[in-house]
């Protein structure tokens, strides 16, 4: 078992793609003094992204990195590395940010970029998870933290928070339900980062104190 990190208060970059609600819920709770954490910086792949904005306006700085100005993935890759390397960061928090992460990222974070997913993992993977688990029938979904490995929303599960799933629900509605969990329990994930909570063995998390 190997224990991912000691307990601090925790330095986070975050990449967003669009709206980020999600980094502002993270933010509220650092405000709040539930998340002991500091972003350091808001990384978007997307110029419009209204996460850019938010984070502006908090005094953080953000940045616009446009991934079809690099030759392949892993320059694109290596160039954020280097912005969130320059704040020292412990954590890479994906919060809706839309692109596969690869290996010039896990190779420098290593069981240290976290994601969430608006499903229960493994079911409903990728893009329209919320409209797949209406189209599957399913009674309950959810959302999923996990840290981000090689494949597409496949590795190791921190948290997961489970929502009914109603029969007249569509796309939107069973989306912003998922929301509501997504706001409480990604910063608790990284709160048990914080606290040094988290082991790993094999591809299982445990969590200690619980
Ligand atoms: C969230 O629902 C998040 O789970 C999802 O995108 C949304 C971003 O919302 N992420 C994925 O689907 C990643 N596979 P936000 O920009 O308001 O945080």
């Amino acid at each position: 078992m190997i224990k991912i990190m000691e307990p601090r208060r925790l330095k986070l970059a975050i990449l967003a793609s669009g709206r980020g609600s999600n980094f502002d819920a993270i933010y509220a709770a650092i405000e709040k003094g539930d998340l002991s954490a500091d972003i350091k910086i808001l990384i978007s792949d997307q110029e419009e992204a209204p996460a850019l904005g938010k984070a502006v306006k908090r005094g953080i700085e953000a940045q616009y990195i446009e991934p079809r100005n690099y030759k392949n993935r892993d320059e694109y890759e290596n160039y954020v590395v280097s912005r969130i390397k320059e704040h020292n960061v412990d954590l890479v928090v994906l919060a809706g940010y839309m692109r596969l992460v690869g290996k010039v990222f896990l190779d420098a974070y290593k069981w240290k970029v976290i994601n969430i997913h608006p499903a229960l993992l493994p079911a409903f993977t990728g893009l329209h998870a919320q409209q797949q688990a209406v189209d599957y029938g399913v009674r309950f979904s959810g959302c999923t933290v996990h840290m981000v490995d090689e494949g597409m929303d496949t590795g190791p599960i921190i948290l997961q928070s489970v929502v009914p799933v109603l029969p007249e629900d569509d796309e939107e509605s069973l989306a912003g339900r998922i929301l509501m969990e997504e706001h409480k329990t990604y910063w608790q994930a990284l709160q048990l980062f914080a606290e040094g909570r988290l082991f790993i063995k094999g591809r299982k998390i445990y969590i200690t104190g619980t």
